[in-house]
């Protein structure tokens, strides 16, 4: 991963203050959250199972509202990010209600350095894997962490709906991996689009078939993939509100897949 490091320093630094930016936003809705909310979407409170008592590993918490979510499901949670900022701010967040999730900074390539226990579920939600160059290193830490027979669950935006150019209504990314990071430095974040905050970050395209198989080439069987025609956060441009948690890219009338989960067991 060494070839990486200037892109990871890169996405730290944006990541740290991506948060400063979010944990104040109407997006995340902190008052709420405080209050009781969940901030986890009905795709994933549909699809998951019971995690009364169960241990689960949160891969990407961002600053661990989501973490925290399925802390209150009754999950025994221990989360991992790269930002220091969101790791500072979920903890105390956690701390302010009394809560238990143990949060730990540290890139998701060296999670196996930090973390030696296994876990019942291993998790990971919307916007992580964009941030990983080698989704086969990625799934080796998923299946390590991972007790006989656990489960990952992951639902992620669906690489699709990162082709286009929204303003221009026209494809503008490759769908497969080039292995070169796609450099961006645009305005704003996806939850606040007028923050001042203009960094330089670098993502990754990841097709399908590179998620299926890097997790089957890890000895994990696949046993849920889904596909939704909406995403649950209205983060795009040019989408339009179709019901509750339900954001589509209306494309001459063509329905498109927003929204990917699946699951799949520890063999
Ligand atoms: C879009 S957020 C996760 C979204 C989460 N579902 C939420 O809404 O809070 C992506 C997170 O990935 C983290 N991240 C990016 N690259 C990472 C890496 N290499 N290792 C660990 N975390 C990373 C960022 O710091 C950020 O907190």
């Amino acid at each position: 991963m060494k070839q990486y490091k200037a892109y990871f320093d890169a996405n730290e630094k944006l990541w740290n203050a991506k948060t400063d930016i979010h944990i104040d936003s109407a997006f995340y809705d902190m008052p709420s959250f405080l209050d009781g909310a969940t901030s986890l979407r009905k795709i994933e409170l549909e699809e998951l199972p019971d995690l009364k008592d169960k241990s689960l590993l949160h891969l990407q918490c961002h600053f661990g509202q989501d973490t925290l979510s399925l802390e209150r499901l009754g999950a025994r949670c221990t989360a991992i990010d790269l930002a220091p900022k969101a790791i500072e701010k979920a903890i105390s967040i956690r701390d302010q209600l009394g809560m238990q999730s143990q949060f730990i900074c540290c890139n998701v390539y060296d999670t196996d350095k930090h973390i030696k226990s296994t876990f019942d579920v291993v998790y990971t939600s919307y916007g992580t894997i964009i941030w990983l160059p080698d989704l086969n290193l990625w799934a080796k830490q998923v299946a390590q962490r991972l007790s006989k027979g656990g489960l990952f669950y992951m639902t992620e935006f669906h690489p699709v709906i990162f082709l286009f150019d929204w303003e221009k209504d026209k494809i503008a990314y490759n769908y497969f991996n080039t292995g070169e990071p796609i450099m961006e430095e645009t305005q704003g974040t996806y939850a606040d689009v007028d923050a001042p905050i203009q960094m330089k970050e670098y993502f990754w395209q990841h097709s399908i078939s590179d998620i299926l198989q890097s997790l089957m080439d890890n000895g994990m069987e696949i046993t849920m993939f889904k596909e939704y025609d909406y995403s649950p956060y209205d983060i795009f441009d040019q989408c339009r509100r179709r019901a509750e948690q339900e954001y589509i890219f209306d494309h001459q009338g063509m329905s498109l897949p927003h929204t990917f989960t699946l699951k799949a067991t520890k063999k």
